[in-house]
């Protein structure tokens, strides 16, 4: 939890988010650290979960892709080396929670929490990132160095594949503590440093869609849509004096055709939830072994009435007419109504659900349940695992 007299999320929307770098010293009522390095250098070496190893050698620095062999730790010598793993949010609950805090700004925007841990004088070089970030010190202490906006001109160093400034100003520098967290807005140049030994930051990261993202999803998406009777007519077509005009009405007719069909905003709204909760496709596939029945849902809730979501999975809902509501999950869409849409407004705002004893009743309901159970997004709280 953030204690609001040192955070308050109002102020930070109306003057920083988006705008400039935020030094907040430590918001945390009862700061401690989620995860221990030791835990950290475990998922590093996991297949299906991206890691990333820098080591600092007398030239460049070396760029290594995980999964890491267990025994790459041994051999890594004294010079400072620093691993990063990226979305330790999905398999760690306890990491997953560091995001609740900053829920204040909608979850489609977040994208997950990568953790790193960096030996004295280890760091991922001078570098900007087209994202917004919140940098949580959890162990050790680490520099950062704060410099000027960058852009596509910055120019940067000659490395394959690391994007690092050739030219970095600083023009802030913050020692951070544990429990500290520095605000960065895309595009602003920085650089951490760890100070000592056993140095851990977490990543709060967001995303935003380029325009690029948007008009090559939608547009597929729109292509995919059958309708290729959808064609150009042109009854009550005029005689042309020169047939080699393309005329002025025929354009405007074919530009209607694609404004009107791109200017759907529901069809927009249902493929957007799609797009925006769909997992990327290095991701794990959490579903169970054994599928579910609602027969089986039905009678596993009279003894497991809370349902807990997957931390990996994406949840969001676009609000329709009335109570109804379109559910997306992971991809997923689900349209609700009425009960379901309680259920799927509740499992939107929190990371766990009780169903009421009206709500097992409800076949609409324990049919959301069942297909969200067997697609591996919520499980039973309690249930003994197999
Ligand atoms: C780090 O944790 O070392 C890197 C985070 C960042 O600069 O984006
Ligand atoms: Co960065």
């Amino acid at each position: 939890m953030l204690d609001p007299a040192r955070f308050d999320a109002q102020t930070f929307l109306r003057d920083y988010w988006q705008k400039k770098p935020l030094l907040i010293r430590n918001p945390w009522t009862d700061w401690h650290n989620p995860l221990e390095p030791d835990e950290l250098a475990g998922l590093g070496c996991e297949p299906g979960v991206e890691s990333r190893l820098i080591t600092h050698g007398a030239d460049m620095p070396a760029l290594e892709h995980g999964p890491l062999p267990e025994d790459r730790f041994d051999t890594l010598g004294k010079a400072p080396w620093t691993m990063l793993v990226q979305a330790v949010d999905h398999h760690v609950p306890a990491v997953a929670d560091l995001i609740q805090p900053f829920r204040f700004i909608p979850d489609w925007r977040i994208d997950d929490v990568m953790v790193s841990y960096a030996t004295d004088g280890g760091g991922v070089g001078a570098h900007f990132d087209q994202y917004d970030v919140f940098l949580v010190q959890g162990l050790g202490r680490r520099r950062w160095r704060v410099g000027g906006l960058c852009d596509d001109t910055t120019p940067l160093m000659p490395h394959d594949s690391l994007r690092l400034l050739a030219d970095f100003q600083p023009v802030e520098e913050y020692v951070l503590e544990p429990g500290d967290i520095l605000y960065m807005p895309p595009r602003y140049a920085h650089e951490g440093t760890a100070l000592g030994h056993d140095c851990m930051t977490y990543s709060i990261g967001f995303r935003a869609p380029s325009l690029g993202e948007l008009v090559d999803g939608w547009t597929e998406h729109l292509v995919d849509q059958p309708g290729d009777d959808d064609r150009y007519t042109d009854p009550g077509l005029a005689a042309q004096d020169n047939p080699g005009e393309i005329s002025e009405a025929a354009l405007a007719r074919m530009h209607r055709m694609i404004t009107e069909r791109m200017g759907d905003t529901q069809a927009f709204a249902r493929w957007f939830g799609e797009f925006s909760t769909s997992p990327k496709p290095s991701e794990i596939d959490w579903s169970p072994e054994e599928q579910f029945s609602p027969e089986d849902v039905q009678a596993a809730l009279d003894h497991f009435p809370m349902l807990v979501r997957n931390p990996a999975s994406r949840f969001a809902f676009v609000a329709g007419e009335g109570d109804a509501v379109t559910l997306f999950v992971d991809g997923q869409v689900y349209e609700c109504d009425q009960h379901r849409a309680d259920a799927a407004r509740s499992l939107c705002a929190n990371r766990a659900l009780s169903i009421s004893a009206e709500q097992a009743r409800a076949d609409s309901v324990i049919d959301l349940l069942t297909g969200l159970l067997n697609n591996g997004c919520i499980a039973f709280e309690g249930e003994p695992e197999d």
